[in-house]
């Protein structure tokens, strides 16, 4: 696999230093764009950022300069690939920008998940929905344009991420009619410098703005189908309450789920255990190097999963569960746990890219080259 240029927008932020850890050693992907808000941009990495990760700052990054947030700036210089780790408000203004100049946005941010032709992706999950990439104007020649070529792709908020991948596997073999989910959420969820220590410490707060509206709407997106330029969600009914913990890293989420047909407890379990859905997707002639063999790894223990004990299971990339009873509500019951900086958010969005890059989407030879779209966008 060609090694391929790559940019982070919200480079200084709790994801963006996520995505530089991650892309650190990238055999597909190497980074020589980065950008942040208007505040840091001429600083070097270093000078901008209050890096917070257990591993050391690459001596690269931290001398790279952080470049002003817009391609035009970025001229001969900006990256085809682009990941954005910005908050909505900013997403929403900045991504169509970067589409249109002809750069494949690979996002975290929720402002565009919902959009009726932009991919909600887990690859376990729906990587057929990338398809739908297709459909966006960038792509297509409209009224005699030339399309630029770049594209907006999501990945879910942070909980559903863990939640789908764990409920992937029972809605294909039994179907999910309802579910409730209660999450227990990291402080590194809410981004840097984040909540105040003497809101959090010794504190749990039962309220998250929009986070259990993101939940209920991205479940039925993302196990829902897809036809060549739209989206048929899953009609699960989901209820979703969410409580920021003092917990570090590691998203906690207790769910009961209403099957459709009967399951026993040991179909529940190899359901979980077989699910390798990238092996069954096309998608294994290479190997992806951020997909975990196991996306789903059951904790037998009696009080597991914990965020100490079990936060990098498949490098951070799996979800764990245990706890699997009967409900006496729905069926089922369990308890999971995901990492929500590298499954929920920067690893999320590198395995998305790896999916991409095996499918050919960043094969721009047919489009513009990337000046000339930047230069376009300028004049219009
Ligand atoms: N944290 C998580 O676990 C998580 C999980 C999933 C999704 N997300 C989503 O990922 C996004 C980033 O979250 P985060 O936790 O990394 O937030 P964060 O720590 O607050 O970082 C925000 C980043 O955005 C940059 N920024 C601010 N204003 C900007 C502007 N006008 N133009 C360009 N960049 C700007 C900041 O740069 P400066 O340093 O220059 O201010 C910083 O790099 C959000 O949409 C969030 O919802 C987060």
């Amino acid at each position: 696999m060609e090694r391929r240029n790559v940019g982070i927008l919200g480079a200084t932020g709790a994801v963006g230093q996520r995505f530089i850890q991650l892309l650190a050693d990238h055999p597909w992907f190497n980074i020589t764009w980065l950008a942040a808000s208007d505040r840091s941009a001429g600083k070097t990495y270093a000078e901008a950022c209050q890096w917070r990760l257990d591993t050391p700052l690459p001596t690269r990054i931290a001398n790279m300069v952080l470049q002003p947030n817009t391609p035009e700036a970025a001229g001969p210089d900006l990256p085809r690939i682009v990941f954005s780790s910005v908050d909505a408000p900013i997403a929403r203004e900045l991504e169509p920008k970067f589409a249109a100049a002809g750069c494949a946005v690979i996002s975290n941010s929720s402002a565009f998940r919902m959009a009726s032709n932009v991919p909600l992706v887990v690859p376990e999950v729906n990587a057929a929905h990338l398809e739908v990439l297709e459909a966006q104007p960038t792509r297509r020649a409209v009224n005699g344009s030339t399309p630029s070529g770049g594209f907006l792709v999501t990945n879910p908020n942070c909980c559903a991420i863990g939640l789908v991948l764990a409920l992937a596997p029972l809605h294909r073999r039994f179907g999910i009619g309802k579910m409730f989910v209660s999450t227990l959420q990291a402080v590194s969820g809410a981004g840097y410098p984040g909540v105040a220590s003497l809101d959090i410490l010794g504190n749990i707060i039962p309220y998250i703005k929009n986070e259990e509206e993101k939940l209920q709407e991205e479940v039925g997106k993302l196990l829902g189908g897809a036809t060549a330029d739209a989206f048929q969600p899953a009609p699960i009914i989901v209820s979703a309450m969410c409580n920021r913990v003092p917990v570090l890293e590691g998203h906690t989420e207790c769910v009961s789920v209403k099957l459709d047909k009967p399951a026993t407890h040991a179909e529940v379990l190899a359901a979980w255990s077989s699910f390798q859905p990238l092996h069954g997707q096309g998608l294994d002639g290479l190997h992806l190097p951020s997909a975990p063999e196991f996306p789903v790894e059951y904790a037998p223990e009696e009080a597991r999963p914990q965020p100490r004990l079990d936060l990098m299971r498949g490098n951070g990339m799996a979800t764990t569960v245990g706890r699997l009873r009967p409900c006496s509500l729905f069926d089922w019951k369990f308890t999971l746990l995901s990492h929500n900086t590298v499954r929920g958010a920067a690893g999320a969005a590198i395995l998305n890219a790896e999916v991409l890059a095996v499918m050919g989407k960043f094969d721009f030879r047919a489009f513009p080259p990337l000046r000339t779209a930047a230069q376009e966008l300028v004049t219009v």
